[in-house]
């Protein structure tokens, strides 16, 4: 059976706007179990103009044991992860290895919504990828825009997570589908935020879209996480 793994959501108590406190996020965890999945990778915010690394990360650990005293067995493995926002000189900051999936080298990139992405930024994510796999995260919220800016940085050694509702729109699935040739989409996510479970059936929507593909997705993704640390595993 194919492996069904929700690669980027908001889920620990209070860590960041996703889950507003505990009785959230175990109403999340039961909507992503019901839905078939077997791994979600907690990806609360880093935003580096808020908050340093040691305090995200002590918030991250607080949040994922409160989470973890409260799910009951058995249930979806959760990983801990972050979803980095891009700042000037992330390649340089102090503690950013902290920030990849526990147990992994795989860092969640977030890029802004900026309408023209800077050379720093390019040189940032190409020294990174030397580093870590960087996983540029959905990406088809940036395919209006940005479109051969994503490319580039593919080119440059990143790879590529898309939110799994985007297949729901013909159009961007249009665009996106050259993206879905190669092999540089690693993962899907939910995003997800709040505990709404039709935005949630948007996620599984995605397997009847790809068929094949969502399947090749999966096998990227398992692989990404083989030495992932699990909260309850
Ligand atoms: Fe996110």
């Amino acid at each position: 059976m194919s492996r069904l793994i929700d690669f980027h959501s908001h889920i620990l108590p209070g860590a960041d706007h996703g889950s507003s406190g505990i009785h959230t996020s175990l109403k999340q965890i039961s909507i992503i179990h019901d839905a078939g999945v077997d791994t979600v990778v907690a990806t609360p915010h880093f935003y580096p103009h808020v908050i340093n690394v040691e305090r995200f990360l002590a918030l991250v650990n607080s949040t994922a044991e409160e989470l973890i005293s409260h799910v009951k067995e058995p249930s979806v493995n959760i990983c801990l992860g972050a979803e980095v926002l891009y700042c000037d000189r992330l390649e340089s900051m102090e503690g950013l290895e902290q920030l990849c999936i526990r147990g992994t080298r795989v860092l969640l990139l977030e890029l802004p919504m900026e309408d023209t992405w800077s050379d720093e930024l390019f040189y940032s994510v190409k020294t990174l990828a030397k580093k870590y796999t960087v996983v540029l995260a959905h990406i088809d919220r940036y395919i209006r825009r940005h479109k051969s800016d994503i490319e580039e940085l593919l080119d440059l050694g990143a790879y590529a997570q898309i939110n799994a509702y985007a297949f729901a729109s013909m159009g961007t699935r249009h665009k996106l589908a050259s993206f879905l040739e190669g092999d540089r989409v690693v993962a899907l996510g939910s995003d997800l935020h709040g505990a709404d479970t039709k935005s949630y059936e948007k996620f599984i929507l995605a397997k009847k879209r790809l068929g094949d593909i969502h399947d090749q997705i999966m096998e990227r993704t398992a692989a990404l996480l083989s030495n992932a640390e699990y909260l309850n595993k």
